[in-house]
C-alpha cells in the first residue's frame, strides 16, 4: 500500500510550518482524503490519538512507516528554467549578459523542435519528482508546442507546477534568431498558453497553473510589459520574471527607466500577490517596501547567485521585513537540481555575508553582522515558506494542506547518513538530514497523496 487516497500513515514527521520554528513529532498519524488532502494530523499527546490509530488499524487503511525513517514536506522550488536542463553543470564562465547570448539563447532556441522538447522535459520533470520537487515554478520558451508539451508532462507525471511562455521581444537584447515577432506576439502567445492550461483535461483542480512570464525588463518592450501587466490582471493569474539579478542588469534597467526593476514592473501592473520575483539580490529597502506592499514573493536561488549576480541575496533583511521568501534552483544557472543544495548553500551565502570574505579587512567592518540563518529557517524556504509565495496550500503537514510529502531514509547503503539515537537529539536529526540528504535517501515522493 502506498497511494494514500483515503488512507492514514503512521510516521516520525519533520516540518518548519513557521519560519524558524522546527516541528518533530513521533508516531505522527495523517489522515488523507479522497482528494489527497490532510484531513486530520493527530500527536500521540492528543485527545482521540489512540483510538483513530485503533480504529485506521482495524479498517486496514493504516500505512505504518518504519522507526528511523522521517516524512518531510515536498520542496516547492519557485525558479527553474526547463530549457536549460541540457546545461546543467555546464556554461558556468562567464558574466549573465554573455551566458545569455553565448550559450543561453542558442540552446533555447533548439525548443522549436518538439521532439526535442518532449525528451528534455520529461526527463527533466522526473528528475525534480526524484529529488523531492513536489511543486515546481517553471519558465519554458517562446514556443508555443513546447511549452504545451511542459504543461502536458507535468500533469501526467502528477507534478504540481506553475508554467510560463516565456515573452521577450525587445530586439535589443534578444537576438533575431530568439524572439518574439512583436510586442503584440508576446502577448497574445501568453494568453493563448493561459487558456491551454485552463482547459485542459483533468486539470479542472489546477495543479497545472499558467504564469504570465515577462524573461526580463530588458529582454521585454515597454508594450510588451504593459501589456502582459495587463493580462496577468484580467487573467487573475501568476507572475514570473527576474528582478535586479546582477550588477549589469540592475544597471541596464536604471540606465533605460531611471528606475529599478522593482518600480519599472510595479508600474506595468507585474507586482501583485501573485508575482514570484526571481534573484532580487540588488533591491533597496525601497524596493523591498514595495514588494512587501504588493504582497509578490521572491524566489532566492543562492546556487545560481554565486555565479551570475555579483552579490549575496539580503535574505535576512527581507525576512525582517516580512517579505515572502522561498527557494529556487535556477537551473541552470545553478548547476544543481536539488533544492536541499540550495538550502546549504543558502546558509552558506548567508554565513558569507553575515562574517564577510575578505581576510584583508577588520572582523568589525568585514560582513554584515546578523545576516546568517540556520537550517531551520533555510528547510522552511524549500517548503512552507515556497508554498506560501504561491498562496498554495502544501509544504506543511496540516489539515487541509495537500499530502505532497517525501520519505527520507537514512540508512541506504550508497548514501548513508550516520544517526545515533544516543547522540542525535530530534533536532540533530533534522540538521543531518537537511546537511546531508541527497536524492538516494529520498525512497518515496508522494504528490496528492499519490507516489511519484
Ligand atoms: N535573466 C534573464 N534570463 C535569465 C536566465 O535564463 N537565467 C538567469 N539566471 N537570469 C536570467
Ligand atoms: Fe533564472
Amino acid at each position: 500500500m502506498t497511494d494514500l487516497l483515503g488512507k492514514s500513515v503512521l510516521s516520525t514527521i519533520i516540518q518548519t510550518p513557521t519560519c524558524g520554528a522546527l516541528d518533530f513529532v513521533e508516531r505522527a498519524l495523517l489522515s488523507i482524503d479522497d482528494a489527497g488532502k490532510i484531513s486530520a494530523l493527530l500527536r500521540p499527546a492528543d485527545e482521540g490519538y489512540a483510538e483513530a490509530l485503533d480504529q485506521v488499524r482495524q479498517n486496514g487503511i493504516l500505512l505504518e512507516l518504519p522507526a528511523g525513517q522521517y516524512l518531510i514536506p515536498g520542496f516547492v522550488d519557485l525558479h527553474i528554467h526547463a530549457p536549460q536542463w541540457p546545461q546543467l553543470g555546464k556554461a558556468l564562465d562567464v558574466p549573465l549578459e554573455d551566458w545569455l547570448q553565448e550559450y543561453t539563447f542558442p540552446l533555447e532556441a533548439r525548443y522549436g523542435d518538439v521532439v526535442f522538447a518532449e525528451r528534455i522535459y520529461a526527463d527533466l520533470v522526473k528528475t525534480l519528482l526524484a529529488n523531492g520537487t513536489t511543486t515546481a515554478v517553471y519558465f519554458g520558451t517562446i514556443h508555443q508546442e513546447a511549452n504545451r508539451r511542459l504543461a502536458d508532462i507535468c500533469h501526467a507525471l502528477g507534478q504540481r507546477a506553475v508554467i510560463g511562455k516565456v515573452a521577450m521581444d525587445h530586439p535589443e537584447q534578444c537576438p533575431s534568431y530568439y524572439r518574439d515577432a512583436s510586442a503584440q506576439d508576446s502577448i497574445s502567445g501568453t494568453s493563448d498558453f493561459i487558456d491551454y492550461v485552463g482547459s485542459l483535461p483533468g486539470n479542472e483542480d489546477g495543479r497545472v497553473l499558467p504564469a504570465v512570464t515577462p524573461r526580463f525588463v530588458p529582454s521585454c518592450s515597454g508594450r510588451a510589459l504593459s501589456g502582459l501587466g495587463r493580462l496577468a490582471e484580467d487573467k487573475d493569474c501568476h507572475v514570473q520574471t527576474h528582478c535586479s539579478e546582477s550588477d549589469w542588469e540592475h544597471g541596464h534597467v536604471l540606465a533605460r527607466f531611471g528606475k529599478t526593476d522593482t518600480q519599472v514592473l510595479s508600474d506595468f501592473g507585474l507586482l501583485s500577490r501573485k508575482t514570484v520575483l526571481a534573484h532580487s539580490n540588488h533591491i533597496s529597502d525601497a524596493d523591498m517596501d514595495l514588494i512587501r506592499q504588493a504582497g509578490s514573493g521572491v524566489a532566492h536561488c543562492p546556487l545560481s547567485n554565486f555565479f551570475f549576480s555579483d552579490a549575496v541575496f539580503p535574505l535576512r533583511r527581507a525576512l525582517e521585513k516580512s517579505v515572502r521568501v522561498g527557494l529556487g534552483t535556477d537551473i541552470s544557472g545553478g548547476p544543481s537540481a536539488s533544492l536541499l543544495d540550495n538550502c546549504r548553500a543558502a546558509i552558506v551565502a548567508a554565513r558569507a555575508l553575515d562574517h564577510g570574505v575578505d581576510a584583508g579587512l577588520q572582523p568589525s567592518s568585514r560582513g554584515i553582522a546578523g545576516s546568517r540563518i540556520d537550517f531551520r529557517e533555510a528547510f522552511y524556504l524549500a517548503t512552507a515558506g515556497g508554498a506560501d509565495v504561491l498562496d498554495i496550500p502544501t509544504g506543511r503537514f496540516e489539515t487541509g494542506c495537500h499530502f505532497d510529502a517525501i520519505l527520507v531514509d537514512p540508512d541506504v547503503e550508497t548514501a548513508p547518513i550516520f544517526i545515533d539515537a544516543g547522540l542525535d537529539s530530534p533536532d540533530d536529526i533534522a540538521q543531518k538530514l537537511v546537511m546531508q540528504a541527497t536524492r538516494g535517501n529520498f525512497s518515496r515522493v508522494w504528490v496528492n497523496g499519490v507516489v511519484r
